[in-house]
């Protein structure tokens, strides 16, 4: 089992270059299946969960290759339309792999994905959109098993924002003959992304970012190249990080519009940001303050991946700050942790009640999921003593090089396996 032992105090400082964006590339790499040629993906962080969506793709028959961060994916070899369930452990979002499967096979055949550290992790809008375009679903076994019908083009009111849903609707439409209109589609930064790309594709598509997306088909380009966007959750967790520390920090190759709920709950703690395209800039306040209710919506609202982020920067702000996890059901399990560190924390169904206390103890801690995982980190970085981080294989999957990353900002932080 891989730990952090990490000693706390350190202000940071310095500049990183943030990463490409894993919730970007995870459905791009699904899209890259749409291409009757090879898909050349610049930008492409090394993650566990790339790894797996590679492994995914490598095992349907593409031919999958990494030059440092470019991944280039010729999907003309694809032989299978399966995605056997070991891989489908790996990782709960492999479903967003579904759709592009469809449009390639005809058919796909999956594990049901089931739950995950954040509780269940249900695909009934994946599933009952996917049969208004035209795709027969059943299940048995504890699989699913899809073929395409009469492909045509619907309208699709989803009855909530979801991120997943909007990609595999984007993809599967894309073999649809007519249109299709997604009704209250997600509108995160990632399926613009994605939207960019199945429009080098050929793919008639526009709308991303607002709440209404139109799909009218798709010609499959013999080629595609692109470049993805940058990541504004490793950026959020990295400005929580100097946040703590009382530091500062430059971040490069970030895109600060996609951080404005985020910026603005920093500077009400009292932080000092400046930002410019492409730049965002850190100070720490001397003395952090609590803020008003942090409530995460869909976007544009306060992303809920940097719920636990910014929660632990809560935790040694003055005053009490209320937190209220609106997307998932199961996203406080970081809090256990955090008060094993000295932290004043109340949860109460979807509300968590933080009431800053002067500081954390550094002590023996146990990540329960990716972004809580991180949310531990941050907190032993602003703790006094030494805390050892275990469970390690949660933030490999959407942080890369963390140890390393920090350390280049003065952490005192050491990977041990
Ligand atoms: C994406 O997950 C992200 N993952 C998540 O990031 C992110 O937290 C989430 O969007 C919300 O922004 C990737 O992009 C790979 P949803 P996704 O479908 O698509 C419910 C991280 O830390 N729901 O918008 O699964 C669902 O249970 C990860 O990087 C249904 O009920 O999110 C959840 O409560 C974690 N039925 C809510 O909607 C469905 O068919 C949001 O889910 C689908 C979802």
């Amino acid at each position: 089992m891989s730990k952090y032992v990490i000693a706390g105090g350190n202000p940071l400082s310095g500049s990183l270059r943030v990463h490409g964006a894993k919730n970007s590339v995870l459905p791009i790499l699904a899209a890259t299946l749409l291409v009757n040629g090879e898909s050349v993906i610049h930008n492409c962080p090394d993650l566990k969960d790339v790894r797996s969506a590679i492994k995914i793709l490598s095992h349907l028959g593409c031919r999958v290759t990494r030059e440092n961060d470019t991944v280039i994916v010729d999907a003309r070899t694809m032989s299978r339309f399966d995605i056997p369930e070991s891989l489908m452990r790996e990782m709960r979002s492999s479903v967003m792999f579904l759709g592009a499967i469809i449009v390639r096979a005809g058919k796909a055949r999956m594990s049901f994905p089931g739950g995950c550290e954040l509780g269940p992790r249900p695909i009934d809008l994946h599933l009952s959109s996917l049969k208004k375009l035209g795709v027969s679903i059943s299940e048995e076994g504890g699989e699913i098993i899809c073929e395409a019908g009469d492909m045509k083009g619907a309208e699709i009111n989803l009855s909530f924002p979801s991120v997943g849903a909007t990609e595999n609707i984007m993809l599967a439409a894309t073999m649809c003959s007519g249109r299709t209109r997604i009704i209250n589609a997600a509108r995160e930064p990632e399926i613009e992304d994605l939207e960019k790309f199945l429009q080098k594709t050929g793919s008639k598509i526009h709308g991303a970012g607002g709440s209404v997306i139109e799909i009218e088909g798709a010609a499959f380009a013999s080629g595609v190249e692109h470049t993805v966007m940058p990541d504004r959750i490793e950026a959020a967790t990295y400005l929580c990080a100097a946040a703590i520390t009382h530091g500062e920090i430059e971040l490069l190759s970030v895109a600060p519009e996609h951080l404005s709920t985020v910026v603005a709950a920093l500077e009400e703690s009292g932080c000092f940001v400046s930002a410019e395209p492409g730049r965002l800039y850190l100070r720490s306040g001397n003395e952090l303050k609590a803020i008003r209710p942090v409530r995460t919506m869909p976007y544009p609202g306060f992303p809920t991946d940097v719920q636990s982020p910014l929660m632990a920067l809560m935790a040694k702000a003055k005053g009490t700050t209320i937190f209220i996890e609106n997307i998932f059901e199961n996203r406080f399990r970081h809090v256990c942790e955090l008060l094993r560190m000295g932290a004043n924390i109340r949860v109460e169904g979807k509300i968590a009640v933080i009431t800053g206390v002067p500081k954390l103890s550094g002590a023996s801690v146990k990540m329960t999921d990716l972004r809580g995982g991180a949310a531990l980190v941050i907190a032993a970085l602003g703790a006094d003593g030494v805390s050892e981080v275990c469970e390690l294989s949660h933030t490999d999957r959407g942080y890369e090089k963390m140890d390393e990353r920090l350390r280049s900002l003065g952490a005192d932080i050491k990977r041990v396996e």
